[in-house]
Formats: C-alpha cells, structure tokens, sequence
C-alpha cells in the first residue's frame, strides 16, 4: 500500500514534481502575528501525499491542524517553504482542490441544487448543464429528492452531504475536509463515515481529512499524521494497512486505534 511509483526529484526553476505524488508540503512554516508578536503555529512541516491517498491529520485543538489544510487549499500563504500540489506550486485557491469545513457554508438563499450548481460557474459549465450536473452530484451523495430544499430545511448530515457533493462537484483532484463530521451527532456520523469510504472507491481522489476523532482516523486512513502543538509540527505518521472495508471491531482495528490514542495520551513524546 501507499508505495511510491517513482521518487525522482524533477527540479525546474517554479517547480518540485515528484511523480506519483500529489501534494508535497516542503518545509513549511507558518506564524500569525498576535498584539504585534508572532505566534508560530506551523514549524517546518515537511510531508508528500501520494496520488489516491487518504491521509487523516489527528492532533490537539489549535495545534494547527486547519492553518495547514487551508495552506494546501491556497487560502492562507506559508511564512517560509512551499506546498505543491499536482507538481504547481500553490499560490491560491484552484479548480483542483476542493474543501468542506465542519460548518457546510450553503448559501441561506438557494436550494441545494442551486448551491452545487453556482459551484459549477467557476468551472465554467454551461448555465443549461449545470442544474443536471448538480443533480447528478446530489445524487451520488444520496439527496435525491432534496434538490430543491433550502439549507435550513435540510439536517446537519444532510447539509453535510451537500457540502460534500458542491465540492466533489468541480471534480477536483485533491478533497480537503476540515473536521466535515465534527458537527454531526454520533450514527450521522457513522452512516457519512461509510458514505465517505463508498465515494472515495467510487470516484478516488486523494484526500486530506482533519479530525480530533480517533476511530475515524483508523476507519478512513492509509496515513494517520499525528501533529504536536505550538508549535504545530509532525509527530509522527503512522501507516494503516487494514484491510477494506475496514471492520471496526476487527482485533486489528481495535488494537491501532488503542495505539494511536495511546499517543495523546502518552503526552512525555
Ligand atoms: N488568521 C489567524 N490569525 C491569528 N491566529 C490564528 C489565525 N489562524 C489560526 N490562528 C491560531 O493558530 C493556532 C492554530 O489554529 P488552527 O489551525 O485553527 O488549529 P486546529 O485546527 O488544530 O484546532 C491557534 O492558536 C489559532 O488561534
Ligand atoms: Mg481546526
């Protein structure tokens, strides 16, 4: 699992490539400046994301973990390295990553097939397509029959859902999600949780996914990167070769998750 194709470096004057690597963060580090001091947040944070990869970031409350994925998503720039994805630096939002927070940020004023579609402008279907395709989209993440239903008629995992749908929408190649289930009550949770995993066999992309919760991690990982705070910085990575569908009450699964608690709770590392 997860072996690299092929680990040549290719250096030009704009760009690092390695190929069969999707998203390469180099070096990166990144402080905000608080009452006119800085604050680091993120020291030299060195990680490659391979092409169709799932990689779960767990670590502490304000260890950074969101600072680091909207740097990959091009929202917030690094003070020192860069983040790469697809082999072009990043240097803003793209067409090629799409993001879900934990709050689904529909807009009030449309209906959820409304929202997928204006998401579809930036790619550029055309105005006659772009209710079909958002259709299509609501679909594969299980809202038919809601296409018409503004946000505040919808549940939170429903909200979700549709979040999750405008950004698969773009058919971007990266999809980042910043504790998209963190709101969510726990068997919403667990049913968006095997949602994710039958999207992600379907339709690969390689993912980042930010989560404080563990048997998550265990559940959607082929990389677990536990972060250690302030500064935020890479503890450790651990591999997760469970088979899949992962079964979570496997003797595997239960002794990773145990050992990956085990982490946070072992606080002298
Ligand atoms: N735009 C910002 N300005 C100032 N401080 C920020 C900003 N964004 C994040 N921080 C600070 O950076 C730290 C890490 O935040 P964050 O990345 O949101 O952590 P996490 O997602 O792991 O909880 C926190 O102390 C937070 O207050
Ligand atoms: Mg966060």
């Amino acid at each position: 699992m997860n072996v690299r194709i092929d680990d040549r470096l290719l250096k030009n004057d704009s760009e690092v490539r390695r190929v069969g690597v999707a998203i390469s963060v180099d070096h990166v580090s990144r402080a905000f400046d608080i009452n006119g001091r800085p604050l680091a947040v993120l020291h030299d944070i060195s990680l490659d994301i391979t092409a169709g990869e799932f990689v779960v970031i767990v670590g502490a409350s304000g260890c950074g973990k969101s600072t680091l994925l909207r740097l990959i998503a091009g929202l917030d720039m690094p003070n020192a390295g860069a983040v790469f994805v697809g082999g072009s630096k990043v240097v803003g939002p793209g067409l090629d990553r799409g993001i879900v927070f934990q709050d689904h940020r529909l807009l009030p004023w449309l209906t959820a097939e409304e929202n997928v579609a204006a998401a579809l402008i930036a790619r550029g279907v055309p105005k006659a397509e772009r209710l079909d395709v958002a259709r299509r989209y609501l679909a594969l993440v299980g809202l038919t029959g809601f296409e018409t239903a503004y946000p505040s008629q919808l549940s939170g995992g429903m909200a979700q859902r549709a979040a999750i749908g405008r950004a698969l929408a773009n058919d971007p190649d990266v999809l980042l999600l910043d504790e998209p289930l963190g709101a969510l009550d726990a068997l919403t949770r667990l049913k968006l949780q095997n949602e994710i995993v039958r999207l992600s066999a379907k339709n690969p992309k390689t993912i980042v996914l930010v989560t404080h919760d563990i048997e998550e991690a265990v559940f959607f990982a082929d990389r677990i990167v536990v972060m250690d705070a302030k500064p935020g910085r890479i503890r450790r990575i651990i591999p997760v070769d469970l088979p899949r569908p992962r079964d979570r009450s496997s003797p595997g699964f239960v002794a990773l998750r145990s050992a990956v608690l085990d982490e946070f709770i072992d606080e002298t590392h």
